[in-house]
């Protein structure tokens, strides 16, 4: 049972798909204060003009909230909706690059609350005060759905029905892929081909990150290294490698460069309230911002994408688009200002800490969200009423522009910045972390808030972003990637080399990511299942066994699928790590040259013994999943070589498509054991 709710005049997000009038009247949950309705009284009146209060009991759960910091339970902590560039996951971060307001209650009472408000909004669960739950923004413009459900799953999936079906990636997008920032020549992108085929570890895509581009120009190549790249594309697709390259938010401003000119004579960009184009400094230097919000706009960047997609390009990653901003003209003025105000240096550090603070936030300051505007069905509108949009409708534009480039073909497209919505366009990779072994488990964590609220092609940076990792953190990593449908290793400019082939012995890392090869008939069929039924791909263990106290509150270990339960080593040096099953599973540990081995474990709480070189895995009681031999990439998976692990006589049915085409057949086929 799902109710909408509607306050003030709310921007229409696009986040639910499903027709729903508006009631009349109380939400059934909690109590709501709306703009003079708070009372004065109030000890701790909150920020905004909207606030919804829910006294928490001690047995609720709090889930949700897509991409955000902490645990798969979010109670004890504040959190914030805005859209953010932050390069550092660390745990007093309220707010991340995603903006995903939808929680679930689950304890003595069960039920969902999804707060449609495209600006910056405030959870605070349980944070100031242990048993009170306040959801508040600045202005009482929104809907807000409650949802009622038998339990906590339920809740999740009946919201699931109302946002429409989570993107589809094309199959190659499940295979094993390699990044980092700082690959620049052809002959850089030939020697990770060459690194990753002369060590037979798998591979089906690079990524090109901005160095690839003219001066850091969207929709452009460096000519001088890539004269032919259309020829380049295609030599690396016939090794079975496919180029993914990066496209910025923001367009560079330079006479002559032709997507500069276009918009600015198209009107495109977002503007002052002077009607000035607004500029912001990001890695181009002085940038404008496409005003995706805007229909015409929208479409003229979307279309863009063509001018790659001819060359033979098959997928993108959308950056920067919370927007990031490194500085804006505004911004150094007012710095400016405070430096020759503080010339004399009578107040001596009281004056360096003010040059330093508004020095330390010119970057994604707030003040700049104010400056600019969106020109959304006549009106304009200002930025940081819709902030939380942007990433999504640059993501939305590229996707409704590929069915009129390429109709029917599924290409691949994942964002950093999100709202509730976009996960119909496209997937999330969760910027830039750590090679910290907590974000390994924060990787974990994040999941299946993201399922939640329909994001299921994602994943992290496998290795960890920014810092140097090491061999061990990275193969730890990567048997977790195994089964993140995104499994991408990333690195950021001037850390250590990262690639699987780098740490001496290959052998470990080849048996890891073959791996991924051979559970992926599995793995692609459960996210079929999910997307096409509207369901989760991963699961914490409550939701699959909500009788079970202990399940209830286990936070590293996750349900993959039906039939799989997955408990990761994310601690340094350890040999393996207790691990609890509410059921009897069968044990199963990967590694190289096609290789397992399976023992049947009680209920119950074990230690499990793990080397670095191996996969574990949990088949859950009376289940099966089928395992085929590893391929170089997804197009080389043999499905004759398929066999069957898991439980005597159990049964398992198995979706697969072309992988290609947007309507492609699902084929489902039923084996047993
Ligand atoms: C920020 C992104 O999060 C990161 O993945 C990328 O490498 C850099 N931008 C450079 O493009």
């Amino acid at each position: 049972m799902i109710r909408k709710y509607k306050f003030g005049r709310p921007f229409e997000t696009g986040a639910v798909t499903a027709p729903m009038e508006a009631v009349q009247g109380k939400p059934p949950y909690g109590e709501i204060w709306c703009g003079d309705k708070v009372p004065a009284c109030e000890e701790k009146r909150p920020a905004g003009a909207f606030s919804y209060r829910y006294v928490l009991h001690d047995e609720d759960i709090v889930y949700g909230l897509g991409e955000a910091n902490r645990g798969i339970n979010k109670r004890g902590y504040q959190y914030v909706s805005d859209c953010t560039d932050q390069p550092y996951h660390t745990e007093d971060k309220r707010s991340l690059y995603g903006a995903h307001n939808f929680i679930v209650i689950s304890g003595r009472e069960t039920f969902g609350l999804f707060f449609d408000y495209p600006s910056r909004m405030t959870f605070d669960i349980g944070y100031e005060q242990t048993e009170r739950m306040t959801v508040s923004c600045e202005r009482a413009d929104l809907y807000l759905y409650v949802i009622e459900g038998d339990s906590a799953y339920d809740v999740v999936k009946q919201f699931r029905k109302i946002i429409g079906r989570s993107y589809i990636p094309p199959k190659f997008a499940f295979g094993f892929g390699q990044s980092r920032w700082g690959y620049r020549t052809k002959e850089d992108f030939r020697h990770v081909a060459d690194g990753y085929r002369s060590n037979r570890i798998p591979l089906d895509m690079i990524y090109m990150d901005i160095d690839y581009m003219q001066d850091y120009k969207d929709f452009t190549v460096n000519e001088g290294e890539y004269p032919d790249f259309a020829a380049f594309v295609a030599e690396m697709k016939e090794r079975g490698i496919r180029l993914i390259p990066i496209i910025d938010a923001g367009v560079k401003v330079e006479e002559g460069y032709p997507v500069y000119e276009e918009g600015v004579r198209g009107g495109y960009f977002c503007k002052r309230e002077d009607g000035s184009e607004f500029t912001a400094v990001v890695w181009p230097g002085e940038t404008h911002f496409p005003d995706f919000l805007n229909e015409k706009a929208a479409r003229w960047f979307g279309d863009l994408y063509r001018g790659l997609t001819d060359q033979g390009i098959e997928g993108f990653w959308n950056d920067m688009n919370e927007p990031a901003i490194f500085y804006s003209q505004e911004g150094v003025r007012e710095l400016q200002q405070v430096i020759s105000s503080c010339q004399e240096m009578e107040h001596g550090m009281e004056d360096v800490r003010r040059i330093q603070e508004k020095a330390g936030s010119l970057a994604n300051a707030g003040a700049d969200y104010k400056r600019f505007y969106h020109a959304v069905n006549g009106q304009m509108i200002r930025h940081d009423q819709v902030h939380n949009l942007y990433g999504y409708h640059m993501t939305k534009a590229a996707a409704e522009a590929f069915g009129r480039i390429a109709p029917n073909r599924r290409l691949l497209l994942f964002s950093r910045a999100s709202y509730i919505g976009m996960h119909r366009y496209g997937g999330i990779w969760t910027g830039d972390n750590h090679s910290w072994w907590s974000h390994l488990l924060l990787n974990l964590k994040m999941l299946p808030s993201l399922n939640m609220c329909g994001f299921l092609y994602v994943g992290a940076d496998l290795g960890g972003f920014g810092a140097d990792a090491t061999r061990e953190l990275l193969l730890r990593w990567l048997a977790f990637g195994v089964f993140t449908p995104l499994m991408r290793d990333h690195a950021a400019l001037g850390t250590r080399d990262q690639e699987a082939y780098r740490f001496g012995d290959t052998e470990a890392f080849r048996g890891i990511i073959e791996t991924r090869y051979r559970l992926l008939p599995y793995l692609y069929s459960e996210y079929l299942k999910a997307a096409y039924t509207d369901d989760m791909y991963c699961r914490p263990l409550a939701f699959v066994y909500p009788e079970d106290d202990f399940a209830r509150g286990v936070e590293d270990q996750l349900i993959i699928g039906d039939e799989i339960m997955i408990a990761p080593v994310y601690t340094e040096h350890a040999k393996g790590r207790y691990v609890y099953l509410p059921e009897e599973m069968r044990f199963v540990k990967l590694k190289k040259d096609n290789y397992y081995i399976e023992e049947t474990l009680e209920p119950g709480h074990h230690y499990v013994e793990v080397a670095v070189d191996e996969v574990p895995l949990f088949i859950r009681a009376g289940k099966c999943i089928p395992l085929v031999d590893a391929a170089q990439c997804v197009e080389e998976i043999d499905r004759q070589t398929m066999k069957w692990i898991g439980f005597e006589g159990a049964s398992y049915e198995r979706y697969d498509d072309d992988g290609v085409h947007a309507d492609s057949r699902v084929r489902r086929t039923v084996d047993s054991m």
